[in-house]
């Protein structure tokens, strides 16, 4: 299998769909990088890869915003595995906000700088290794980066400019042997979109599964194996530049979620 030996550098793998990313790599015999802000999330993703794989995984606390922390994610990968063949630009969280609300503007910037910015700088600094390796990107979109959501605007303009630096990145890099592509997925149950929703979750989830075709919400090990198709030089070696729908079906409804 060619995820064996391999190095992978997950953001937002401490929780949800990043961290099923990881686990799933980890059992095929990658190297993974398990990052986010908290320790104690990093340590229980670790703590379930070492109970599938004789690999231990390198576990760098960092945020993603401070670009010290970013350089030095890179740096500690680096040092540890000497070499970075995926990057996937995972870590990111949603926020609803009126256009009218008096905290709209520093909203749009906390949705860009993670969504979008964060991936600018630390994909700067991956690039060259990816170069080495011939390794590949795989950016973490939305179905809201097609689609208009009004209350989570800044959110869908940002996941959207996401799509677009996937498509220019994947024509910029191909000649260096490097892909470039970008899952977008619909719900997915995660603690992003359970905390977000609170106690809404449970209808929410009835509401999804009443309107996705595939009549259910999505799993983390859906997204998972969709980005380990995209990521895996045997199945996808001349997909680049794709916007890879993991979403039941639901871009072809006309319905809101
Ligand atoms: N769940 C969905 O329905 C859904 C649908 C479409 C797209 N997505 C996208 O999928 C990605 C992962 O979301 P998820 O649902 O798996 O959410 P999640 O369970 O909340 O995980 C988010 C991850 O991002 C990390 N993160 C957030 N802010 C960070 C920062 N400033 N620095 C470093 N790490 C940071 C979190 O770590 P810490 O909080 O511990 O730092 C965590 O590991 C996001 O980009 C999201 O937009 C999710």
């Amino acid at each position: 299998m060619d995820f064996e030996g391999r190095v992978a550098l997950i953001t937002g793998s401490s929780s949800g769909i990043g961290a099923q990313i990881a686990i799933k790599w980890s059992s095929l015999g990658a190297h993974v990088v398990i990052t986010g802000r908290d320790q104690n999330k990093i340590d229980s993703v670790i703590k379930t890869c070492e109970s599938l794989s004789i690999r231990r995984p390198l576990g760098v606390v960092a945020d993603i915003l401070v670009e010290s922390d970013v350089k030095n994610l890179v740096n500690t990968t680096l040092k540890e595995f000497g070499r970075i063949d995926i990057l996937v630009n995972n870590a990111g969280y949603t926020l609803s906000i009126d256009f009218s609300s008096n905290d709209y503007i520093k909203s749009f910037d906390q949705m860009f700088d993670i969504n979008l910015r964060s991936v600018q700088v630390l994909t700067r600094l991956v690039v060259p290794y990816l170069e080495q390796s011939k390794g590949n990107i795989i950016n973490m979109s939305g179905r809201s980066g097609e689609r208009a959501v009004p209350k989570a605007m800044a959110h869908s303009m940002a996941k959207n400019a996401l799509n677009m630096f996937t498509k220019c990145m994947a024509l910029e890099l191909a000649p260096k042997g490097i892909r470039v592509n970008c899952v977008s997925p619909s719900v997915i149950r995660t603690p992003l979109v359970e905390t977000s929703l609170g106690d809404k979750w449970i209808e929410f989830e009835k509401l999804c599964a009443t309107i996705y075709p595939m009549r259910r919400i999505g799993e983390p090990v859906d997204v998972a194996d969709a980005v380990t198709f995209l990521a895996s030089s045997q199945s996808a070696s001349f997909i680049t530049g794709c916007i890879f729908p993991v979403d039941g079906g639901a871009q072809w409804t006309h319905r809101p979620i």
